[in-house]
């Protein structure tokens, strides 16, 4: 068999496992038998670029390349659909197409799936183009990142498909997927997503695809637009499209009667909560596309189609207090307390007010009847207060000047919502969330301890630092409730053991803001001691890979608390591994610090990501594209000439391999 041949036998065979996974449901494979044969691949297309493919499976995994989306003007309009909440209206749409066509017509009822849209072109059987909603007219070109989302084929399957085609759909972070990446974001200290339409359009539009590869998104495909399309039925087009390889919903149903719209609306309207994905609404759709041209659309929207939208789920309750929360990271965040009500099953009585902005808008007074909302959010909030009902009015609710832990005075960053209260280093909760993060998984994993036992031990006043947890005994604390020797020794061990963490996750550990667990592995290459990274400026701190303004100066002020530098201080005395060890320093140098280095091209050597390794191992920063600051680009064979040209003209050198090697050898 021929390389070719191989290469395409792979993508063949990776398509159709894709397909059975992300849209049948239905592997065949296992997952290591699947990277196997993505791996061959890569490795194969890696060797031979001239058998390249824009569509091979190859293409989900994303590129770091940075990018900026080019703007597409649509074929067809991206219109969008008019709304309701009411089932009279829906009745006056029915009526309205009845009295319009004057015959029999079926109504397609399906899910109003709450992401965000994106139109695909294919064009023989490839996926060419996938672009966002926009302004309707035109959208951004999101192509790059749309194709790592594995329920979109990029190759199409049969030969039924007409030549050329769009077909519009939603993208959707499946509840699951949104859960999960919150969770690490609040262990990054990074702004959480309010709902999955907000972390699925925000993934859409992120620059580095390989980054939107990780989220994991989904798609569902519900509007076939073109020539020559197989069927008259919207319903029956969407079977045949599902032949082809795009997932459609399989909540979908065609309706002869009202009766039979408002079952499906009803029966949809409560079981909607268990589906895997957020939705917010039925559409009806008109079935025969004869009928829907007949129909036609108003500027906005089809006349052949209504959204009917679900109630958010709200209650109206009477807010007795607002207090406020402090948390690991000093930021507030206020609370109404509210008379216990009920709400999607549960009894709410907190709800987030978010910050001070939010509390002003809705001009909140004390004993106001407000109106508390779960919607896709995680956290119930209030959305509003019924004036009507404000008879006696009481107090205003002002946001708070001092933190109510510990009563400094709470600042406001420029252009960020929240107040924070500054002092970190003796602020209970924060210190207490900051040994919580400490102990936890991913950074020092003592065994034995959880936030209980912290929470307790704060308490009791044993611990009022990290550095302490390090001078505790068992006679400290084996007299403690529900403690015993056993449990105490355990402990106490784990404390012990936490001394071999390599560097990277002590650094992830001391909770220093925005250095999350990638940022830390990227300064433990970087220094080899913390006194190092102490003493670095902000020059030097920023030429390491993903460390950018903020991040340098978060790291700055760190070290500029005399607090933080006594407890490193009293770590590193405790034998923490606040240095690089043997091993972990074997492979690394400073032989390319400072400088910034663009790999381009196809290498016979190492992978582009060895190579990657190889410059942070060696104090160098990888970046996208070429800039006036880039000090050299590292190329290998077939660099493309676009970039040839931008390096001649900004004068920046380029290495070859072997060069390359040499340098650092
Ligand atoms: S059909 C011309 N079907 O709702 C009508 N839209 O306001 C084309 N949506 O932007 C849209 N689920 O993002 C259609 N099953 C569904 C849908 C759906 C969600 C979204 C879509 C559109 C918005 C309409």
């Amino acid at each position: 068999m021929t390389v070719e041949d191989r290469i395409n036998e792979l993508r063949a065979q990776l398509h159709r496992h894709n397909h059975n996974y992300y849209v049948l449901n239905a592997p065949e494979i296992t997952d290591k038998e699947f990277d196997d044969l993505m791996r061959e691949l890569q490795d194969l297309e890696q060797l031979y670029p001239e058998f390249s493919d824009d569509n091979s499976p190859t293409m989900r995994v994303g590129s770091d390349m940075n990018k900026n989306f080019t703007q597409v003007a649509h074929k067809y309009p991206m219109l969008s659909l008019a709304n309701t909440y009411s089932e009279g209206e829906i009745s006056d749409f029915y009526e309205r197409v009845r009295k319009a066509l004057n015959e029999d017509f079926e109504i397609c009822c399906e899910m109003k799936y709450d992401g965000t849209s994106i139109s695909l072109t294919y064009e023989d059987g490839k996926l060419v183009r996938a672009v966002t909603r926009g302004d309707g007219e035109k959208g951004d070109d999101v192509t790059d990142n749309v194709k790592t989302i594995r329920s979109i084929p990029l190759v199409l399957h049969g030969d039924t498909y007409p030549p050329s085609f769009e077909i519009r759909g939603e993208i959707l972070m499946p509840w699951e997927v949104f859960e999960e990446l919150n969770r690490e974001r609040e262990v990054r200290e990074e702004p959480l997503f309010a709902n999955p339409r907000n972390a699925a359009s925000g993934t859409l539009k992120l620059q580095n695809s390989s980054i939107v590869a990780s989220r994991k998104l989904d798609a569902y495909l519900y509007y076939l637009l073109g020539e020559n399309l197989p069927c008259d039925g919207h319903y029956e087009n969407l079977q045949e499209v599902h032949k082809w390889g795009f997932k459609i919903s399989p909540l979908m149903c065609k309706c002869q009667t009202l009766l039979e719209v408002f079952n499906f609306i009803n029966y949809w309207n409560q079981e909607r909560k268990n589906l895997p994905v957020a939705t917010d609404g039925i559409v009806l759709k008109v079935n025969s596309l004869k009928q829907q041209k007949n129909l036609g659309f108003t500027a906005k929207s089809p006349r052949w189609a209504i959204a009917y939208k679900f109630q958010a789920e709200q209650a109206l309750t009477r807010l007795n207090m607002v207090t406020f929360q402090v948390g690991r990271t000093g930021a507030i965040t206020p609370v109404a307390n509210l008379d216990p009500v009920q709400l999607s099953g549960t009894v709410v009585k907190r709800a987030s007010l978010h910050n001070a902005d939010i509390i002003e808008g809705l001009d909140l007074h004390i004993g106001d009847m407000v109106y508390v909302e779960k919607g896709g959010e995680i956290i119930p909030k209030i959305t509003g207060v019924d004036i009507s009902a404000r008879f006696m009015i009481g107090e205003k609710v002002k946001f708070i000047t001092n933190c109510p832990e510990c009563g400094s005075k709470l600042i406001r960053i420029e252009g960020e919502a929240a107040h924070y209260c500054p002092n970190e280093t003796a602020c209970p909760p924060q210190i207490k969330g900051k040994i919580e993060h400490f102990i936890s998984r991913k950074a020092m994993n003592i065994d034995g301890l959880g936030p209980e036992t912290v929470d307790l031990f704060f308490k009791l006043g044993l611990i009022k630092n990290t550095a302490d947890l390090y001078e505790l005994h068992v006679k400290d604390i084996k007299e403690l409730d529900r403690m015993g020797d056993k449990s105490a020794e355990n402990i106490i061990n784990g404390i012990e053991q936490s001394k071999q963490v390599p560097f990277e996750r002590v650094l992830f550990a001391l909770g220093i803001r925005f250095v999350g667990e990638t940022v830390a592995k990227k300064i433990a290459r970087a220094f080899n001691t913390i006194d190092e990274l102490k003493e670095a400026d902000l020059e030097t701190l920023k030429t390491i890979d993903e460390i950018g303004e903020k991040i340098a100066q978060s790291i700055l002020s760190y070290f500029a608390n005399e607090a933080n530098r006594n407890l490193v201080e009293r770590l590193k005395c405790s034998g923490l591994r606040l240095y690089r060890s043997e091993e972990e320093t074997h492979d690394t140098t400073d032989k390319l610090l400072g400088q910034s280095i663009v790999i381009s091209g196809v290498f016979t050597h190492h992978s582009r990501d060895e190579y990657k390794d190889i410059i942070e191992k060696n104090g160098g920063k990888n970046v996208g594209s070429i800039s006036s600051k880039t000090s050299f680009i590292l190329a290998g064979e077939n660099m493309g000439p676009a970039k040839l040209e931008k390096a001649a003209k900004l004068g920046v050198k380029i290495v070859n391999e072997e060069e390359f090697l040499s340098l650092i050898s």
